[in-house]
């Protein structure tokens, strides 16, 4: 943290709505914020800590073995009074300045729904395009409307000093805007259980142009003109936050490995009740569509369902590539 008075400079200002458009200045606003808030509250926490050591040594027991009456000061008592008040309402009246413009995109922004989910974050364009991670054209809006599937995570940008709960059922919201080109990290900030560390991805600023090509392929996959575009089953299955759970070499994650699954024969848990099954067609659309029916046995019941999400189209892409994973 830079302790010039560089931070507590945009203060000064009377807000202006120009600024809000600029994320240097608008990430500088809240820095400013959190440092006043901050000095406020270290010289009161030093002031009441002082007073409370230096009136224990002075009115110690040996010194005054008699409690006396104390006289009472009224300057004092409204001193103490006033002066905090004036303060709470400053820090107040600063979080309140700096803080609402982070719920409020600029009109313009370019909308992108954030999805959180065990243990993964999906971005969704306007053009129906899903990436996992937010690729931004540097120097426009983005408004981020978050939501999340099953648990309470937290979209988490440190760069650009925004954080807020993916909660299910509600849609919160955050915008930002990427002033230079450059990868930026994404946490997630709540723990949401086994696999929370590993819900990590970018933000990848580009240039307009490089955006726009990326943002049209989505457009091309549609236009059949172009002749069929080659699923990547790879990229898919990183998309959808799969590899997070599963590994493709034979290691232990959250879930069973991708590695040599098909055909496997496993020991499931189906309405509480063990069964043999060997890995199919089947059993493979079945988990994805509904993970809850048939879990392998010693692994949690934490899959949320993939039927909104994958296509059948996808899915046997999905199944083709597992039966090759040997
Ligand atoms: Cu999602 Cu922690």
């Amino acid at each position: 943290m830079d302790w010039t008075g560089r931070h507590l400079l945009p203060l000064l200002h009377v807000p202006d709505k120009g600024l809000l458009s600029n994320v240097p200045q608008l990430s500088d606003r809240i820095s400013s914020s959190f440092m006043l808030i901050l000095v406020i509250s270290v010289g009161l926490l030093v002031l009441v800590t002082f007073f409370m050591i230096y009136f224990a040594i002075r009115y110690r027991r040996k010194r005054h073995p008699e409690a006396e009456k104390v006289k009472e000061s009224l300057a004092l008592e409204i001193a103490w009074t006033v002066i905090p008040t004036i303060l709470v309402f400053i820090m107040f009246y600063v979080g309140w300045e700096n803080f609402t413009p982070l719920r409020k995109a600029p009109p313009g922004a370019m909308t992108v729904h954030v999805t959180a989910r065990m243990w993964s974050w999906q971005f969704e364009y306007e053009n129906g395009l899903k990436s996992s991670t937010l690729n931004v054209p540097v120097g426009k809006s983005v408004s981020l409307l978050i939501n999340s599937t099953d648990v309470i995570h937290s979209l988490f940008i440190p760069h650009f000093k925004i954080k807020e709960d993916a909660v299910p059922g509600l849609e919160t919201k955050l915008w930002l805007v990427a002033d230079r080109e450059g990868e930026y990290n994404i946490f997630c900030a709540e723990y949401c259980g086994q696999g929370h560390s590993s819900m990590l991805t970018k933000v990848i600023a580009m240039s307009a142009e490089e955006f726009s090509a990326w943002y049209n392929q989505a457009e091309d996959a549609k236009d059949d003109t172009k002749g069929p575009v080659p699923m990547n089953v790879q990229e898919l299955l990183d998309d959808n936050g799969c590899l997070d759970c599963h590994s493709t070499d034979g290691s232990i994650q959250v879930g069973p490995t991708f590695k040599g699954i098909y055909g496997r024969k496993e020991t499931v848990i189906s309405e509480g009740k063990e069964r043999e099954i060997a890995v199919d067609d089947a059993y493979v659309r079945k988990s994805i569509i509904g993970p809850d029916e048939d879990v392998v046995k010693g692994f949690p019941d934490v899959m949320p369902s993939f039927e909104e999400v994958l296509s059948s189209d996808e899915i046997n892409a999905i199944i083709e590539y597992l039966k090759q994973l040997k």
